[in-house]
């Protein structure tokens, strides 16, 4: 983990992040029995975009482990109106409680917001890039419906291209044996090079294809995404890609009676309310299962003595990253880190790979 702080699940071992699964499935079996862990400590909510799982299952679940919780959810309200930076807010927030929780729309920015602050700070999910507390959530709600994530045929369907809950789920489901990724998405919504090349590397699977009726028969787990409007930069563009996925029950007969159906919500309209009632619609649940996984989370970082350094990349010189979200283009004072990967380099912030 970097230092003690959570920017990315892939900064952890499978160990070390199964470990927290393991951690927050025993809290779910005996949610009393932590009802103290975090009493003295205070979390931090630092949300600079909407939110209301994220958010508020981090707040209660500080709250069941006895802590308390400051923060804030419109930053206009806050100093930051005034022309605060990022860097200084963390370090005045970091002298203030023991744990942060940080969104932003901008690629990177908690990653830039964990070197200046004193205390641990968690990616509540940074603009389209990442969002590992989900993927958290995701795998606790798997291990308690599914088991064994080994051997897997898992659809992934909607916004490839935008959904930071698809990429951080990618890039951790890569990790576990002979997973084979169906990826559902329109020509426009495919999901980035970048992360297919994970895919690949790690000797897993992956096809693309265009229709959800195409793919379900053999689905273990389907996993729907909200086309995300708030990434695009038309609403011409937003209004072609709507409504184009909608699972319904006429589809669900097609699927496997054990099939999983997840989606990090909200939902628009690519879910069919009929499908609720489902045994196989996870989706509820699963936005439960968040608090303990984040409980998890919290008491994890609570204890952790790891003080590794917070950036692992190298200078730049004058290259710049291509992609104008990402917060070295966007907060003075963050300059490019470089990550070499084979022949390729990334952005350590956005993952956006560079020029040569
Ligand atoms: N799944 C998720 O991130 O939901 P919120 O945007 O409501 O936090």
């Amino acid at each position: 983990m970097r230092k003690n702080h959570l920017i990315d699940l892939c900064d952890l071992t499978r160990e070390q992040w199964e470990e927290i699964v393991d951690l927050a499935v025993q809290i779910s079996q005996n949610p009393s029995a932590y009802a103290e862990a975090g009493k003295g400590k205070i979390l931090a909510t630092l949300f600079y975009e909407p939110s209301t799982r994220t958010k508020m299952s981090f707040q209660t679940a500080m709250f069941r482990l006895g802590g308390n919780v400051i923060g804030f959810d419109n930053p206009q309200t806050s100093s930051v109106s005034k022309g605060e930076s990022l860097a200084d807010t963390l370090k005045i927030v970091s002298g203030y409680v023991d744990v942060i929780a940080m969104r932003h729309s901008i690629e990177g920015a908690v990653l830039a917001a964990a070197q200046a602050a004193d205390c641990p700070v968690i990616n509540a999910g940074d603009g389209g890039h990442l969002h590992p507390t989900q993927t958290l959530t995701d795998l606790v709600t798997l291990r308690i419906e599914l088991g064994d994530l080994n051997h897997r045929v898992i659809g992934i369907c909607g916004d490839l291209k935008n959904g930071r809950t698809v990429h951080s789920l990618i890039n951790t489901l890569c990790h576990y044996q002979d997973i084979e990724f169906v990826l559902i998405s329109t020509p426009e919504l495919l999901l980035p090079a970048r992360f297919k090349e994970v895919i690949h590397r790690s000797g897993c699977r992956y096809r693309e294809v265009l229709s959800i009726e195409e793919a379900i028969a053999e689905l273990d787990v389907l996993y729907m995404t909200r086309i995300q409007k708030e990434r695009f930069t038309s609403l011409e563009l937003y209004n072609q890609q709507k409504n184009v996925y909608v699972l319904d029950s006429a589809k669900l007969c097609l699927a496997k009676p054990e099939l999983k159906i997840l989606h990090p919500l909200p939902r628009v309209d690519e879910i069919e309310p009929s499908v609720d009632t489902d045994p196989r619609a996870l989706y509820f649940k699963q936005a439960r299962y968040g608090v303990f996984a984040r409980m998890a989370l919290i008491l994890t970082l609570l204890s952790s003595q790891n003080k590794e350094a917070v950036l692992h990349g190298n200078t730049a010189g004058d290259t710049r990253c291509p992609n104008p979200n990402c917060i070295t283009n966007l907060e003075e004072g963050t300059p490019l880190s470089v990550i070499r990967e084979g022949d390729q380099s990334y952005c350590e912030y956005c993952d956006s790979p560079l020029k040569d």
